[in-house]
């Protein structure tokens, strides 16, 4: 969504920019150029490989003119000062080097150790909640972060499994799966949802995202932009929830919305494209891992 985010950012030589989802910098490097000679650029990302990587590449073409610090995007507003950013990228989820190396445990396809963390400081790993979390709490896991229609039958065949062996790799728990929920030539793998929302769950990522957005628009300048690039409905949700009630211009008291008891107040955010941007087919031709990419943009008031 490269051209897209460059749309809706429009990037300028005085502007100052953060993104919070680095990866390889591929996005990161659009912005520094787009933005020459003298565009600014805070960049984070948990990953330390990403981070590496990203130093590396920016440094090349773009030195002198970025921030770079390993960390959650939802600590922005620690470190980059209120009202200072034209524009704010966060594209969610995970990169395909994270996907492709079997030793991140992020992957059913390629074996490997259940890890998952996208922070590897961080200690808690997809084993811990595999093999320590009660049936119940895993159907819920399973359930609410990868809408898994079958998570009860699964969880309770986990929680049966490991008393003989723990689970300890990706092929394991994807093999389990797969016995249990044949695939009957269906394309998608039936361990797809369950890899889902262990990662999502391992690395707190809706928190994440929900603390993540309102930093966002604490460093955001009014008139500055917040674009989200979301892979899975529930990330999207989130992102239109809240663009829905930043966008508002009244409170209501509780929780259902009365018209006549309705406050007026003055909307801190306004959608740029209510509506999502979706990738365009010759991106889809070039990288199938987009075409459940959405883009939301919001702009500061
Ligand atoms: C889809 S990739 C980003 C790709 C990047 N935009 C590029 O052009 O190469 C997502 C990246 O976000 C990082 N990430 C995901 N959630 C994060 C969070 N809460 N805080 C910081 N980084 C996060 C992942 O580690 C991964 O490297």
């Amino acid at each position: 969504m490269a051209a897209e985010v460059l749309a809706a950012l429009n990037p300028q030589a005085s502007g100052r920019y953060a993104d919070g989802t680095l990866g390889g910098a591929g996005h990161a490097a659009q912005l520094l150029a787009a933005s020459s000679p003298t565009g600014w650029l805070s960049g984070c990302d948990r990953d330390g490989v990403a981070v590496e990587i990203a130093k590396t590449r920016l440094a090349e073409k773009f030195a002198g003119r970025f921030e770079i610090r390993r960390g959650n995007f939802s600590e922005l507003a620690d470190w980059i000062p209120a009202g200072s950013c034209d524009g704010v990228l966060l594209d969610l989820g995970v990169s395909s080097p994270q996907l492709d190396h079997a030793e991140r445990g992020f992957s059913f396809q390629n074996d490997g150790p259940l890890d998952m963390r996208m922070d590897n400081r961080q200690p808690q790993t997809a084993t811990d909640l595999v093999n320590g979390e009660s049936a119940e709490n895993l159907a819920k896991i399973f359930w609410e972060f990868g809408d898994e229609r079958d998570s009860r039958r699964f969880a309770k065949a986990i929680v049966h499994d490991r008393t003989a062996r723990k689970f300890t790799t990706t092929k394991q728990l994807a093999d389990l799966i797969e016995r249990l929920a044949p695939r009957h030539g269906k394309k998608a793998h039936p361990a797809t949802k369950v890899f889902q929302a262990l990662r999502i769950a391992v690395n707190d990522e809706i928190g994440s995202l929900k603390r993540g957005l309102n930093g966002a628009v604490k460093i955001l300048k009014p008139g500055g932009r917040l674009a989200v690039i979301t892979f899975h409905s529930l990330e999207d949700r989130v992102v239109k929830e809240f663009g829905r009630e930043r966008t508002r211009d009244y409170t209501f008291p509780g929780e259902v919305d009365i018209p006549t008891l309705r406050t007026p107040i003055a909307p801190e955010l306004k959608w740029v494209s209510r509506k999502a941007i979706l990738p365009g087919e010759n991106e889809l031709r070039e990288n199938p891992r987009a075409r459940s990419a959405q883009l939301r943009v919001m702009e500061k008031i």
